[in-house]
């Protein structure tokens, strides 16, 4: 990626939609040139539920962004979510025949594809194939066999796919505000990139991030992914549950969650019984809001440790959990997380943005930084092979015209 070439990030979520432009800055990080925030409209748990109105707030966010940076978007790495996308772990074989067995950059290319030979029905896109590690003769835990003499060469990959018709509609709305598509990038992988630490990446960590619509998990062992999952369970519930347990209207107990919501009934300096007014008259008890917030976020999290494949695997994640997403803005979450999964916990903040950021140090914003931080590191090789770039120089003109007929 040349120093200066301005990359974008648009995260389609289920609450707000997030449009980043920026440059790499210096060390891995960003130099973030313009920030767009619009509220979602046409979504729902990750997915793409009526086009137009997803269409036009995805318009409005771009637009925002475009205005803060003084410099039009042409294209953006987007992310993927949504309860349709599945992955497995799958091993791929070549041998080395050359007379030095010396491996190079092209065998490499070579083994990760027969690991893409898989049958995908044709109703799946595959997203992503990330290798997870190499094995030289036999010989596991080669992190990068370039260089190395053998016969036989194996990669373990993790592969993700999507379903096409969820993809093809997001797709739809992207290309229809004139928006190229550089690739799909799926969301807890984003995430991670934006807030695990690559020590936490090598001894074992869970990552989750709880939006609105979904809880997007991603497990690193070795400093490879190992398992990603999307939960359609989130903030949205968490609001849904107190409207509902309290009577109250859906925006009022939104309001009511971000102002005053904990994870912990009784806090210091809070009567357990202290009432909670809101400035449109509708009022609550403290303990019940906080009550119906952790029973769902209880429940969150246990969803979150079904994602290991049983309770001896607690071991193989010793750097524990680390949430992100809006709703880990929820007071005490990490105590609960901890509580829960029996592991230690913190709180994940986007890290690495320097420049127009000043909203974007918030777990909320973990994907949209994400994405472009994962793209950089696409362009230095090490994240893999991933979907490729959705439309051709052909298409991209046509867009262009597209967009200046539309502005
Ligand atoms: N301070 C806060 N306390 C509690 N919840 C919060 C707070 N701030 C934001 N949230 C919740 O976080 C959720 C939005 O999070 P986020 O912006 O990460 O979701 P999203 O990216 O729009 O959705 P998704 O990724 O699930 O499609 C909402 O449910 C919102 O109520
Ligand atoms: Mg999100």
């Amino acid at each position: 990626m040349a120093k200066n070439e301005v990359i974008a990030s648009i995260d389609v979520g289920t609450t707000k939609i997030c449009s980043i432009m920026a440059t790499a800055g210096s060390g891995g990080g960003l130099q973030v040139l313009g920030v767009g925030i619009s509220p979602s409209r046409g979504l729902h748990k990750g997915l793409v539920v009526n086009i137009p109105e997803a269409k036009e707030s995805i318009r409005a966010s771009v637009r925002k962004a475009e205005q803060a940076s003084g410099l039009k978007m042409e294209s953006a790495y987007v992310g993927v979510t949504g309860r349709h996308i599945s992955s497995l772990n799958k091993q791929g074989v070549v041998s080395i025949s050359r007379g030095d067995r010396l491996v190079r950059t092209d065998d490499l290319r070579r083994v990760l594809q027969t690991a893409r030979t898989i049958a995908i029905p044709t109703d799946r896109k595959l997203l992503h194939i990330i290798p997870r590690g190499y094995a030289l003769d036999g010989q596991t835990g080669v992190k990068n066999p370039v260089g190395m003499h053998g016969f036989r060469l194996d990669v373990e990959t993790h592969v993700i796919t999507a379903a096409v018709t969820s993809v093809q509609n997001l797709v739809k709305c992207i290309r229809g505000v004139g928006i190229d598509i550089e690739d799909l990038i799926l969301e807890p992988l984003a995430s991670s990139e934006a807030v695990l630490r690559p020590d936490e990446k090598d001894a074992g960590v869970i990552l989750a991030d709880i939006g609105g619509g979904t809880t997007d998990i991603a497990i690193f062992k070795d400093g490879s992914i190992w398992h990603t999952a999307i939960l359609p369970v989130a903030g949205y519930q968490i609001t849904r549950d107190i409207a509902i347990g309290l009577g109250l209207p859906f925006d009022v107990a939104e309001e009511m969650k971000k102002k005053y919501g904990s994870v912990m009934p009784i806090q210091d300096g809070k009567e357990e019984e202290s009432a909670i007014n809101v400035e449109n008259g509708y009022g609550v008890s403290y303990r019940d809001l906080c009550v119906i917030i952790r029973a769902r976020v209880e429940e969150i999290l246990k969803l979150i440790a079904l994602e290991l494949p049983g309770s001896d695997y607690v071991k193989d994640v010793p750097a524990g959990l680390v949430l992100t997403g809006g709703t880990s803005n929820l007071p005490g979450v990490e105590v609960l997380g901890q509580k829960v999964l029996g592991l230690p916990a913190r709180v994940g903040i986007p890290m690495g943005v320097y420049g127009i950021a000043d909203v974007l140090p918030d777990p909320a914003y973990a994907t949209s930084v994400g994405l472009l931080l994962w793209s950089i590191r696409k362009e230095e090789g090490e994240v893999g092979w991933q979907s490729r770039r959705i439309s051709q120089p052909f298409q991209r003109l046509f867009l262009r015209l597209r967009r200046l007929i539309a502005s």
